[in-house]
């Protein structure tokens, strides 16, 4: 059995399955925590991980999830939901509070009890999911994007305190990503992959919109001793899109002036 342990939450689709099948090929023993049972188990059959059935919610689901890992090296903090969409006006304060419990006050909790277990041991990496609707106006939902704001600050926050601990924090930014999350979105069914795939424009950089598989690459590195010298960053996997959502106005012509 693998001696490195690494928990993803969310992790059984979209982004969270992809980073966990990496996690695995990188020799994780990873544990798949979702509130989706069957899917969970696929993708813990899958790599040859295990699943946790974990709310964000609920602390106890959590720390039963962090004990469950034993000696935990990486904890990837990416359950998330759009959850409250529409104008401002007609913003549901219940539909805000869901929004708000999974996506800022759940990773809290996770950043809380993977301290709590990583503390002892000297070492640990923790890696949160943040969002360009978090750094930039008019990308995402408003609740969404006020949540995804405020784990990018909790992340800063809570590396602070924790470095000296041996324990790093970072977030990792998605671009736009074909998921479950966005096809329920563009395509009103999370299932419709591929509509969710043409209702989406494709990356300047890379010709097709992104995949799960997009920010794998980003939250492996996180997760290794490469990143040994690395906390409270913000690391984009973005293809470009937070630096720049639309195309470069200003990068046609020769000279503006006398
Ligand atoms: N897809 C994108 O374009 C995009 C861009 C930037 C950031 N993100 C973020 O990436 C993360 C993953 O999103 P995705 O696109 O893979 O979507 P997804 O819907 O495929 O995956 C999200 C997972 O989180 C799980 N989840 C939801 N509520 C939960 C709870 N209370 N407890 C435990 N698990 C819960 C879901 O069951 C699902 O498996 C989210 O945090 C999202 O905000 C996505």
């Amino acid at each position: 059995m693998a001696d490195r342990s690494a928990i993803v939450t969310g992790g059984a689709s979209g982004i969270g399955a992809a980073c966990a099948e990496r996690l695995a090929a990188d020799g994780f023993r990873v544990l798949v925590a979702d509130v989706q049972d069957e899917l969970g188990r696929m993708v813990a059959q899958r790599i040859g991980g295990e699943f946790v059935r974990t709310d964000v919610t609920r602390e106890d689901d959590i720390e039963a999830l962090v004990d469950r890992a034993g000696s935990l090296d990486v904890f990837f903090a990416n359950a998330g939901v759009f959850g409250a969409l529409g104008p401002i006006e007609q913003t549901v304060a219940d539909d805000a509070d869901r929004t708000i419990a999974v996506n800022l006050r759940g990773t809290l909790l996770c950043l809380k009890h993977a301290v709590r277990v990583m503390r002892p041991r000297g070492r640990g990496s923790i890696i949160v999911t943040a969002s360009p609707g978090g750094i930039v106006g008019g990308v995402g939902p408003h609740v969404y994007s006020a949540t995804k704001a405020g784990v990018a600050g909790l992340v800063r926050s809570v590396a602070a305190e924790v470095r000296e601990y041996g324990i790093r924090v970072n977030s990792v930014v998605p671009g736009a990503i074909v998921s479950p999350m966005t096809a329920a979105v563009l395509a009103d069914d999370p299932a419709d992959l591929d509509a969710a795939a043409r209702a989406m424009a494709p990356s300047p950089l890379v010709g097709r919109p992104g995949a799960p598989g997009d920010v794998a690459g980003a939250v492996s590195f996180l997760a290794s001793a490469d990143s040994a010298f690395v906390t409270g960053s913000e690391l984009f996997a973005d293809a470009g899109y937070t630096n720049a959502p639309g195309p470069a106005s200003f990068a046609k012509g020769k000279f503006a002036g006398h």
